[in-house]
């Protein structure tokens, strides 16, 4: 393990206000996509789509570095340059997915670990030696009755800390991303204490795995309340003097874009250590603008007083309007590419603190339309 090399490439990937992009769909997740918008689920659209992505005219200019998949970082432009030139000639470091999904947890209902940790170390090491500079690892945690379990957390943070030791003896920065799902109907604060508490155990297990935490990123999601969370009211009692009064409170269901920043920045000032060099947060299936705005109020209100940067590492919020103009329609490429390179620019905006709600009418109505229709 080259130490230097591993802090330097994780600074590289959070440097300049840049962010990552995910565009590491699993063929059965990237097949998915396309079947709902009715684009062949084929290997040749797959790969023409990501060809649209990396040959994004300026994406350098706001993505530090893209996470690629296995079948992904073997692929070729049409005329037969590798993706991973094409990547490497714009400036953005290549990364790979390396898990290889998340599996029912043995003895735990509704619960799931992340697997690939067999094989991993002759993994990283053809990655690595294809000219991979950092990797991905996805665990999810689901929210619900009785859920998280202590043995899920467990389970997950451990496979999480493994597999980031193996990156960093192979000289690559590992992502570690423990993904609190949005799904369900828990509240903000229940988002917070969880996501909390996987932090804990996280940090934990890779300290006693022996991961460099300035080798490292993190990236987690933010703290939201549920897709579900029903509005309800709340009776609280409060003393003012001598008296007790009833105070009704109105929980909504959108809570708004401070409030998540608050508590998404409280929640990961209590649970990461200032070593880290950088925080890039998922982005869960949250409305592509919101995701900015999100990320925009949290580096207005805090950034100046945070030990680590706090950048992003979406995929749904940075590529879902180039999908849905894309189609699957060669004519469509230049104005996916453009719907791309806004949302990109838009982010690294919001990382400088300076995104604003203006900056979406700023594209064409074509973009704009797919944005909107992508809520
Ligand atoms: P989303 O931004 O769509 O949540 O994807 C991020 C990711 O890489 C999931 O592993």
């Amino acid at each position: 393990m080259n130490a230097q090399q591993l802090m330097d490439t994780a600074k590289a990937l959070v440097a300049d206000d840049k962010g990552l992009l995910a565009m590491d769909e699993s063929t059965p997740t990237c097949n998915k996509r396309f079947a709902r918008l009715g684009i062949p689920q084929t290997e040749e659209a797959r790969r023409a789509y990501r060809e649209l992505i990396v040959t994004t005219p300026g994406l350098g200019e706001s993505i530090s570095g893209v996470i690629l998949y296995d079948e992904t970082i073997r692929q070729k432009k049409e005329d037969g340059t590798p993706f991973l030139k094409v990547i490497t000639d714009a400036g953005i470091i290549p990364g790979i997915k390396v898990d290889t999904g998340a599996k029912a947890l043995a003895g735990h209902h509704g619960e799931k670990v992340t697997e690939g940790l067999d094989g991993l170390r002759g993994r990283l090491a053809e990655y690595s030696q294809m000219g991979a500079r950092f990797a991905k690892w996805r665990a999810v945690i689901a929210v619900g009755d009785g859920i998280p379990s202590r043995g899920c957390i467990e389970a997950n943070a451990h496979a999480l800390a493994r597999y980031a030791a193996l990156c960093q003896e192979a000289g690559v920065v590992p992502v570690v991303e423990p993904e609190v799902l949005m799904d369900g109907e828990h509240t903000l604060e229940r988002c917070r204490e969880v996501t909390e508490q996987v932090l804990r155990v996280v940090f934990n297990q890779l300290y006693t795995q022996r991961v460099m935490l300035e080798g490292m990123i993190l990236k987690p999601n933010m703290v939201l309340p549920g897709l579900t969370c029903a509005q309800h009211e709340d009776v609280e009692e409060v003393a003012i003097g001598e008296q007790q009064y009833q105070v009704r409170l109105t929980c909504r269901q959108q809570e708004d874009v401070n409030e998540v920043a608050d508590a998404t920045v409280r929640c990961l000032l209590q649970a990461v250590p200032a070593a880290v060099p950088g925080i890039a947060f998922l982005s869960g299936g949250q409305p592509n603008e919101l995701a900015s705005a999100r990320l925009n109020a949290m580096n207005v209100r805090f950034a100046s007083r945070l030990p680590w940067a706090l950048a992003f590492s979406f995929a749904r919020a940075i590529q879902q309007p180039a999908l849905e103009i894309w189609q699957g329609q060669q004519a469509n490429v230049s104005s996916a590419q453009k719907a791309l390179c806004h949302r990109a620019r838009c982010n690294r905006a919001a990382r400088r603190g300076e995104y604003t709600p203006a900056m979406e009418v700023e594209v064409g109505p074509e973009q704009h339309h797919a944005a909107q229709a992508s809520h």
